[in-house]
């Protein structure tokens, strides 16, 4: 039987969501097994370049987002090589902009399987999107944290009574389906890969936050008009920008962020599995 003596939150967050449930789920397990509390961000590059290793004394409660109803395929190196679980337990937690959150949260249990860590819990829980101020605005609300603490205290339980088999079953479809593809009003696929969000010089006080958190280290710190590198559109600068200066303009982009902000205006629900 595990003895746990450390609680992890590990995490990759543009705008704040995957954060606030990880931690909420860890605190929560925390409290009730009386261990040590750890916070781990990955989600700048510099981090992502180091390997991280837990003990089988741990419990992981992990998190990504849901792009595209995957684990940001952009993450998957790191994932795959970086991660050491050597027998540790986890908690994948996913959070997802309020559509769908498909098959990521069991390709994210997978990768811990794969790691050396054995998932004895599981979440997927919606945040506002992040491309959207009125998709899953709100949320996580209340409800969606009081779920995470509750998925927090029953993973503690399933500790403390040794009931620690898995991997838990969660939903989604293995082997694990294609990402989701956005489509214009003639169903064509819209390619957003290559967009890249804009800069109003009238608003921008040059303060340089964008340039130090772009979750791809893409913003030029000289000049943080230019993005030199890849953009994930994880809209960390758009958001957390004080003085909203970032934007995009493309005509895809907005057509896409339009439709799911009339197609999935509905409450989607947060999940848990144990
Ligand atoms: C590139 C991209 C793709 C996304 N794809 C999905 C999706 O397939 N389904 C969904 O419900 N939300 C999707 N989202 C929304 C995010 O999953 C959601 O806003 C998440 O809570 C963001 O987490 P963060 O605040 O930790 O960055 C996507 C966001 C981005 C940036
Ligand atoms: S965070 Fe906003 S204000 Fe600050 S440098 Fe970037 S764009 Fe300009
Ligand atoms: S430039 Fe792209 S990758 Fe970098 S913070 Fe902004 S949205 Fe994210």
């Amino acid at each position: 039987m595990n003895k746990i003596n450390k609680v992890w939150a590990v995490y990759f967050t543009g705008t704040g969501n995957t954060k606030k449930m990880v931690t909420t789920v860890a605190k929560a397990a925390c409290d009730k097994l009386g261990c040590e509390y750890a916070e781990y961000d990955f989600s700048l590059p510099t981090v992502r370049a180091q390997e991280i290793s837990f003990a089988d004394t741990d419990l992981v409660v992990f998190g990504t987002p849901v792009y595209a109803g995957r684990v940001p395929n952009v993450l998957l190196p790191y994932l795959t090589k970086n991660i050491k679980g050597n027998g540790a337990l986890a908690v994948p937690v996913v959070t997802y902009g309020n559509r769908n959150f498909d098959d990521g949260l069991m390709e994210l249990r997978n990768i811990m399987t794969v790691n050396g860590l054995t998932a004895i819990g599981g979440g997927a829980f919606v945040g506002e999107h992040s491309f959207s101020t009125t998709l899953g605005a709100g949320r996580p609300d209340p409800d969606d944290l009081a779920m995470a603490r509750e998925l927090g205290e029953k993973v503690a339980e399933k500790v403390l009574s040794g009931a620690v088999e898995g991997p838990v079953a969660v939903e989604g479809e293995d082997p694990i389906r294609p990402y989701y593809t956005p489509r214009d009003r003639n169903a064509n696929p819209i390619n957003i890969l290559k967009v890249k969000p804009k800069t109003d010089p009238d608003k921008c006080i040059n303060c340089g936050l964008c340039a130090r958190i772009c979750t791809m280290g893409s913003i030029d710190p000289q000049d943080v008009t230019s993005v030199t590198g890849i953009c994930i559109k994880c809209c960390a600068c758009v958001k957390r920008c004080p003085k909203g200066a970032k934007y995009y303009d493309d005509e895809g982009y907005l057509y896409h962020q339009h439709e799911l902000e009339d197609v999935y205006a509905r409450r989607g629900e947060s999940k848990i599995f144990l």
